[in-house]
């Protein structure tokens, strides 16, 4: 028998009492995995630039029964996202995990058409907003010797969807800062993944994208927000992933592979 207690080890696959930020949380993925890891027993930052949207998860997780704190914040501008863990210190003394899943969406064009606003809204929206938000929990989670930063990446910048070229261009960039700040910050104890999640909102179901992965999905069906994406998210927030960083996890019904 090892040193290891049960009780550590129970510890090592829980969130219960970690405070967790998720950007974008008013709805969709980021709304599912606040409902998820405040199932779990963690207190939840539910951050969002949708101030009606961001109120209601807010009172959802106090519903669940665990603290929440609901921040009005547009990941565009750093300085909200800085009085976003300013405030998560105030309210809750540390902050354990973030979760970077706000991304402004643009409509699709292909490469011929993309213009600069397209790029730099995708770009200050996702590579800028996930670098500043790991930026101003560093210092918290390094003097911790603990952290956990789970980025947003997509299947469509790994594969090169058609019509994506902005957005694929700023989800590979973001998981190229993961990978970098995998390097750097694991000596802090603080592990940096993204997820690729396939969960389309209602807006997408019968696009031409979603008829594509609902025929090509090795299981046969659209990923739920709460339990699907949930549980990675989870896991990716506990002392269980303690020795995995810098890695992409497909959270797609094994879509990946046909690609
Ligand atoms: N849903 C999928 O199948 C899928 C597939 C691949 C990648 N993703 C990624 O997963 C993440 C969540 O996707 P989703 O489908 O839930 O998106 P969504 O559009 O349904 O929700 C995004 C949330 O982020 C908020 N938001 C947008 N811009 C913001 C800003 N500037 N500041 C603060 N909040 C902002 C919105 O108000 C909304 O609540 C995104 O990063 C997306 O690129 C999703």
């Amino acid at each position: 028998m090892s040193d290891v207690t049960i009780e550590q080890t129970r510890r090592m696959h829980s969130v219960e009492d970690r405070v967790i930020i998720v950007t974008g949380s008013g709805q969709g993925v980021g709304r599912g995995m606040a409902h998820h890891l405040a199932k779990a027993g963690a207190s939840i930052v539910v951050a969002d630039w949708n101030a009606e949207k961001m109120r209601r998860t807010t009172a959802e997780v106090e519903a669940i029964g665990v603290p929440a704190l609901g921040v009005e914040c547009n990941i565009m501008e750093r300085e909200t996202l800085e009085a976003m863990v300013a405030a998560t210190i105030e309210r809750f003394g540390r902050v354990d995990a973030i979760i970077n899943n706000a991304q402004t969406f643009r409509p699709n064009q292909p490469i011929a058409t993309v213009d600069t606003d397209d790029v730099e809204t995708f770009y200050r929206s996702g590579v800028l907003g996930t670098l500043w938000a790991m930026q101003a929990v560093y210092p918290h989670m390094k003097a911790a010797g603990w952290g956990r930063i789970v980025n947003f990446a997509s299947s469509m910048g790994i594969v090169g969807g058609a019509g994506f070229g902005a957005y694929n261009a700023s989800k590979e960039a973001i998981r190229a800062i993961t990978r970098t700040a995998a390097r750097e910050w694991g000596i802090d104890g603080i592990v940096v993944n993204a997820i690729a999640p396939a969960a389309a909102p209602p807006r997408a179901v019968g696009s031409e994208h979603y008829e594509e992965f609902m025929r090509t999905c090795p299981m046969g069906r659209n990923g739920d927000p709460e339990l699907d994406i949930g549980g990675v998210a989870h896991y990716l927030c506990t002392d269980g992933c303690r020795f995995v960083t810098g890695h992409t996890f497909m959270v797609d019904g094994g879509n990946f592979l046909w690609a």
